[in-house]
């Protein structure tokens, strides 16, 4: 099982930092992938870590991810709540998949409560803050070893 890890980021999460940090924080993106790599070092994965605004650009990693990948942890942003396309895309990828959200979108507008990518998703982190990513990824840790194993 391969040791790659797919870190996807849809569509505002540039802005991280900046964005409604009553919301989502201080921190940002690339603080986030900062503590992503160091953590990955530790537990031997090897990262791939995107952020797009464009939901074509977020599908073709995970088309690339589908030859290479072991695991994608993926933060759809808005299109968690829109995109079939994404979760199509998903559904061609056969390793796990750890959906991650910063905020807890249940506690928040209706229309977060749905989210698409969840009907395929492995496992949903909401609301832990930016250490969601940190814990994605101590899961993803887990379930290439049991495969492995
Ligand atoms: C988000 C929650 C989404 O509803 C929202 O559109 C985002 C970020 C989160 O990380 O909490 O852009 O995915």
């Amino acid at each position: 099982m391969s040791r790659l890890v797919y870190v996807l980021n849809g569509p505002n999460l540039n802005l991280l930092g900046r964005r409604q940090p009553h919301i989502y924080g201080h921190e940002t993106l690339a603080d986030i992938e900062r503590e992503c790599r160091a953590l990955a070092a530790e537990l031997k994965l090897e990262l791939r870590f995107h952020q797009s605004n464009r939901e074509y650009e977020i599908i073709d990693w995970i088309h690339q991810a589908r030859d290479a990948a072991g695991a994608i942890v993926i933060n759809p942003a808005a299109f968690t709540h829109t995109s079939v396309a994404i979760l199509d895309a998903l559904n061609t990828f056969d390793p796990p998949v750890i959906e991650v959200h910063i905020s807890n979108v249940h506690k928040r507008e209706a229309f977060r409560h749905h989210s698409f990518v969840s009907t395929r998703a492995d496992g949903v982190i909401a609301g832990f803050g930016t250490q969601g990513y940190l814990l994605a990824l101590r899961r993803v840790a887990t379930l290439i070893e049991d495969k492995a194993g």
